[in-house]
Formats: C-alpha cells, structure tokens, sequence
C-alpha cells in the first residue's frame, strides 16, 4: 500500500465534479487500498478521491478509531448518493485534510441515507446518523467539487482562508 499526497485548498481538482466509477476490480481495490493508508497516515476520519488528485466518485470513512491513525471499521463508498436526508439539521464542527490546521461549524442534516457499493462491488443503503451522517455529507460534497468553507459564510470563509495562508507563510518561513 502507498501513502498518496492529499492536494490542498486551492487545487482545481477540489473544485471539480469527479466521474462515476463503472466497475470494481483489482486495481480500483488497490486505490480504495491506498486511499485507506493515506486517511489513517494523516489522521483522517475521511478521504474522497479528488483529495489525491483523483476525479472519481469514491470515499473512505473510518470514524472508529479508537486513536487518530488507527484502523477501526473502514468503510468504502463507490459511487455514494444521498437518496434521503432527515428534516432536522445540526451543527457540527469540522476540519479537512485539504485544509490543513483549520476547522469551523457548519450546518449538516442530522441523518442520511446514502445508496453506495461497496468494495466489493455491492450495492447497499446506509443509514448515517450523528457523526457518521455528517462525514458522509463532507464526503460526498467534495465528489462534487464542494468544500465545508463553500457552506459557511463569507465572511467567516475569508478568515479561515487567511489563517490558512498565514500558517503555510509561517511553515515556509521555519523550513528556510
Ligand atoms: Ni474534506
């Protein structure tokens, strides 16, 4: 398995709309593979495959593990589709791993359901509550070339997006 390099806020393939998967085979189970060891290297609960430059309709989830890196129940989603959402809404704080050392809360449906296959292939419906509904909500957003910042408000996303830059300027700076 490789560890792949997660693209960062502003890279265009975060803004575009990935491409269906047609079929799992070996070599997509090689990607799900690596997209797995890449969330688990960076302390990630979530990974979809535009974060590594790859504009496909596929996601990871893993949000049990018992400490950050650590494989509890990875879950795989190809082709993933919310077919319902809960009236009720929530609010829940959120980071990004293409938005390195920021978080902010943002409004999610307190409950999903998602049509996906698995990695095998297999067609299942999901019903996401808690924690699970709002990462499969952040997922699957960025299958479609949306960020959390996309969903707070602009005043609050200029912010993020300057601490942001101030952090990589700091970084930079300590590296030279
Ligand atoms: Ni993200």
């Amino acid at each position: 398995m490789t560890v792949l390099k997660v693209c960062e806020y502003p890279h265009p393939v975060l803004k575009k709309k990935a491409a269906r998967v047609e079929k799992v085979d070996d070599e997509l189970r090689a990607f799900l593979d690596d997209m797995l060891e890449t969330m688990y290297a960076s302390d990630g609960v979530g990974l979809a495959a535009p974060q590594v430059g790859v504009s496909r309709r596929i996601v990871v989830i893993d949000i049990e593990q018992e400490e950050k890196g650590k494989r509890g129940n990875p879950l795989f989603f190809i082709n993933p589709e919310i077919i319902w959402n809960s009236p009720e809404k929530e609010i829940c704080d959120e980071g990004c791993l293409s938005i390195p050392g920021q978080r902010a809360e943002v409004e999610r449906f307190a409950a999903v359901k998602v049509r996906y296959w698995d990695y095998d292939g297999k067609e299942h419906i999901i019903l996401g509550e808690d924690f699970l509904s709002v990462a499969l909500q952040h997922e699957i957003d960025h299958l479609d070339g949306i960020l959390y910042i996309d969903r707070i408000s602009r005043i609050k996303r200029n912010m993020l997006v300057k601490k942001l830059e101030k952090m990589r300027k700091e970084e930079a700076e300590e590296e030279i």
